[in-house]
């Protein structure tokens, strides 16, 4: 059942490639430049005319929303914010007729996310659902939405589930701004194209990276603490990176926006803790490659995430994972993978069980 490899997430995380073309196959049409998910086609023509969307979320599917919330300001110039489903749901928060309420759960099942939505809907919000379980709950509350395609997930570290998410959301992005008019044919066509690529570049990393991923998980494996750090599309990155690592390998770390280190963090650094970058080329490289100076002038160890062929983080990184070439927008999708495989060896390494980490359940169906 684990098909050869030792452990689910294993296998989840080498099945990306696939999960993320079927989350776009159908989907994505490059011959005719268009997007169709045939689950949000009835309310198409409100979403893309909503004054506000509010991604509501937990733990890993969280992040995705805080991606999604740069992809669709960047695309389609509609104002979102990013909720943890337990805070959204407790508090009094102000919901008109017309907002769009973009949930995302892998399980569809979680108790926050759920209620949350409940109550959004019943103040008249229109609930679109991101979700990977055809039939849960979430799914079946929502008035539109689009299933991710990654095939049942068995890790309690969500890897597949992830990319998946991204994907869609990207497809959903993609189909408003087009809706809109707030994105060129160009663009369009640019990041479609880009799309398309993902699973033959994570492969990339799948066939290229793994030796090079299991030295530095043997290097590090015994660090009490670690930080991750990126910028822009990258920052949430980060902060599945540290709590993969933290559901994983029990080690400590905490993920930051890297301008965000000067404001405290960086008091931590010294030259026992190891600091990962998601320092891919994109806008924000100069400003990364200035933050890892700062902390290599600590004698922090730095460990990056760099774009193939990138000289310079390379030569000022202890230790660093590569991956291809990609649009900032589209980067996340394939940044994130090397950071999954770092947790899962460091896991490996220390002896711990990497599907079924202590305390941590598959879906959290409790408040
Ligand atoms: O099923 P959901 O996507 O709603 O679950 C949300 C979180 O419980 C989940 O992402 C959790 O954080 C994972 N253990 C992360 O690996």
């Amino acid at each position: 059942e684990k098909g050869g490899y030792d452990h689910f997430m294993l296998k989840e995380i080498f099945e990306q490639p696939d999960t993320i073309y079927d989350s776009m196959r159908g989907r994505l049409d490059l011959q005719a430049k268009q997007i169709i998910l045939s689950g949000i086609e009835k309310y198409a023509h409100e979403i893309s005319n909503t004054n506000r969307i509010v991604i509501v979320a937990c733990g890993t599917s969280w992040h995705a929303g805080l991606i999604a919330e740069y992809i669709i300001e960047e695309l389609c110039r509609i104002n979102v914010e990013v909720e943890y489903a337990s805070e959204f749901r407790y508090r009094n928060p102000v919901i008109q007729p017309g907002d769009v309420i973009l949930a995302i759960s892998q399980s569809g099942e979680t108790a926050d996310t759920l209620v949350a939505l409940e109550n959004a809907k019943k103040q008249g919000a229109i609930i679109l659902g991101v979700v990977n379980v055809v039939g849960s709950s979430i799914a079946r509350l929502s008035d539109a939405g689009a299933y991710t395609h990654a095939g049942p997930e068995i890790g309690v570290a969500s890897t597949k589930a992830f990319t998946a998410q991204l994907t869609v959301l990207n497809l959903i992005a993609l189909k408003i701004a087009a809706l809109k008019g707030t994105i060129s044919g160009e663009r369009f066509l640019q990041l479609s194209e880009e799309l398309h690529k993902v699973p033959e570049k994570v492969q990339w990393i799948l066939d290229t990276q793994i030796e090079k991923i299991q030295q530095i998980a043997k290097k590090y494996k015994d660090a009490r603490d670690f930080l991750f750090l990126g910028r822009g599309y990258n920052f949430p990155v980060a902060l599945e990176g540290a709590l993969k690592l933290k559901e994983i390998s029990y080690i400590h770390a905490e993920g930051y926006p890297a301008a965000e280190m000067k404001h405290g963090p960086i008091a931590l650094v010294d030259e026992n803790l190891p600091v990962v970058f998601v320092a891919t080329k994109d806008a924000y490289h100069e400003k990364i490659v200035s933050n890892i100076q700062e902390i290599k002038a600590r004698k922090g160890k730095i460990i990056s995430v760099v774009t193939r062929g990138d000289a310079v983080s390379e030569s000022l990184s202890d230790d660093y994972m590569e991956i291809p070439e990609a649009d900032e927008i589209i980067a996340p999708l394939i940044s994130v993978v090397p950071l999954q495989l770092l947790s899962y060896y460091i896991g490996v390494e220390l002896g711990l069980d990497v599907d079924k980490p202590r305390n941590l359940a598959k879906s959290v169906t409790v408040e």
